[in-house]
C-alpha cells in the first residue's frame, strides 16, 4: 500500500529540518520552501529517506503542486517577532495573505487535513496572571503575531467534515537542529553561555516565556496526522507546551547559569522593545493527545544536551552571531541583495 503524501511547507527551517526525519518512515514527504536558510547549516543534514524538495514561494503554489497530497503541515513563515519587522509588507503577505490563500487552495484541491502552526506570541502583553487558555484575550503587539492571528481567524472558518484543520500555538521552541536558531530564548542563552560565558538579558527578566523542546514539537506534529479530528476540535486552536513549562526569562537564565558553570548573567541597560509576556495553559493539548505526548520534560538535562550538541558541532561565537544561526542577519542580507 502506498504511503500517504504529506506536504511540509517551510521544511528547510529550524523545525522543518528535524520534522522530516520524524515523518519519513510512515509518510511520503514533499518539502516546499523558499530557501532563505537552505545553506545555513551547523550540522550535516542526514535525511533518513530521500524526499521530493521544491524550492518555491508559498504564494506561488498551484493546484499541480498539491496533486495527491493528503495533508499539509504549514510551517513556512517569516518567523519570530523582531524578524517580522524587517520587511513588514512581506511579513503580512507571507504570514497572512499567502497562508490563507494556501489554506483555501488546499480545500479546493480536496486536501483532507491542514495543520497550521501559529504562535503563542498572539497573546502578546498579557496583563492576566492566570494560565491563558486558547480562548483568552489576544493582545498581539508585533507584525509577526498580528499576521499569524489574522491568518488563524480566516483559516478557522474553512474547517468542515472534509477539510479538517488544527491550529497549533507552540511555546518558544528550543533544542538541536541542523538549521539551528540562536535568536530564540533558550537557544540564545545556551549558545551565548557556551561561546562567551555570558547571558545578556534585555528586560528586567520578569516576562513569562513558555518553552517546548523541538523533539516534543515534532512528536506532536506526527501525532496530529494520526488522531481523529472530531467535530469538537476541528478548526480550533491548541496551545503546545509542557505542564510546568512556563518560565520567566530570569528563571531560564538562572537555570542555564546553574547548569553551565562559569556563566555570568548581564542585564543590559537598553531594554528590548519586545514587551511580550504570557503564561499559558496546556491542558487542552494533554486532553486531546494524552499525558504521554510530552517526552522530554527535564530542562536541566535538555540544556546539557544542547551544550553538548554545540560543542560536538564546533559552535563558536562567530557562528552564534552570524547569519548561519541568526535569522535577522540572514534576511537583512537577502533583502538587501534583492
Ligand atoms: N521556533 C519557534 O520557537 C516557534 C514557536 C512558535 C511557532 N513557530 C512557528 O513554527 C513555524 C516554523 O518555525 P521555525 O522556527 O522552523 O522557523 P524558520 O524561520 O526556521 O523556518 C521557516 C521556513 O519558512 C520558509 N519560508 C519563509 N517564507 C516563505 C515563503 N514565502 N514560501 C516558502 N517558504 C518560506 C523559510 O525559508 C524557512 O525555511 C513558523 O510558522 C513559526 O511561526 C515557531
Amino acid at each position: 500500500m502506498s504511503k500517504k503524501k504529506v506536504l511540509i511547507t517551510g521544511n528547510l527551517g529550524y523545525i522543518g529540518s528535524v520534522l522530516t526525519n520524524y515523518l519519513s518512515d510512515d509518510y511520503d514527504i514533499v518539502g516546499l520552501d523558499i530557501g532563505y536558510f537552505q545553506n545555513c547549516k551547523i550540522q550535516k543534514i542526514r535525511n533518513k529517506k530521500k524526499f521530493k524538495q521544491t524550492i518555491k514561494d508559498i504564494d506561488k503554489i498551484k493546484k499541480k503542486d498539491l496533486k495527491n497530497i493528503e495533508t499539509i503541515i504549514h510551517l513556512a513563515s517569516l518567523s519570530n517577532d523582531p524578524l517580522g519587522e524587517i520587511n513588514k509588507k512581506l511579513t503580512i503577505r507571507t504570514n497572512h495573505h499567502s497562508t490563507v490563500k494556501l489554506a483555501r487552495l488546499s480545500k479546493q484541491c480536496g486536501i483532507k487535513r491542514f495543520i497550521y502552526v501559529s504562535t503563542q506570541s498572539l497573546y502578546g502583553v498579557s496583563k492576566n496572571n492566570n494560565y491563558l487558555k486558547e480562548d483568552a484575550k489576544k493582545s498581539p503587539v508585533t507584525t509577526y503575531a498580528i499576521t499569524k492571528y489574522d491568518a488563524e481567524k480566516k483559516i478557522f472558518k474553512l474547517a468542515d467534515d472534509n477539510f479538517k484543520i488544527l491550529i497549533f500555538r507552540p511555546a518558544t521552541v528550543f533544542g538541536p537542529s541542523p538549521r539551528f536558531r540562536s535568536d530564540i530564548i533558550l537557544n540564545n542563552f545556551v549558545g551565548s553561555a557556551v561561546t562567551s560565558k555570558k547571558i545578556r538579558i534585555f528586560s528586567d527578566g520578569k516576562p513569562w516565556r513558555p518553552i517546548l523542546h523541538i523533539d516534543d514539537m515534532c512528536k506532536i506534529l506526527v501525532k496530529s496526522l494520526k488522531i481523529d479530528i472530531s467535530k469538537k476540535i476541528n478548526g480550533t486552536a491548541i496551545n503546545l507546551g509542557v505542564r510546568g513549562g512556563n518560565y520567566t526569562v530570569k528563571k531560564l537564565a538562572n537555570l542555564v547559569k546553574q547548569t553551565l558553570p562559569g556563566t555570568e548573567i548581564v542585564y543590559e541597560k537598553n531594554p528590548s522593545k519586545d514587551q511580550r509576556t504570557y503564561k499559558v495553559s496546556f491542558e487542552k493539548l494533554y486532553k486531546i493527545f494524552g499525558n504521554k505526548i510530552i517526552i522530554k520534560n527535564n530542562v536541566v538535562k535538555q540544556i546539557k544536551e544542547l551544550a553538548k550538541f554545540m560543542k560536538k558541532n564546533k559552535f563558536s561565537y562567530k557562528i552564534f552571531t552570524s547569519h548561519k544561526t541568526n535569522r535577522i542577519i540572514r534576511l537583512k542580507k537577502i533583502f538587501n541583495e534583492i
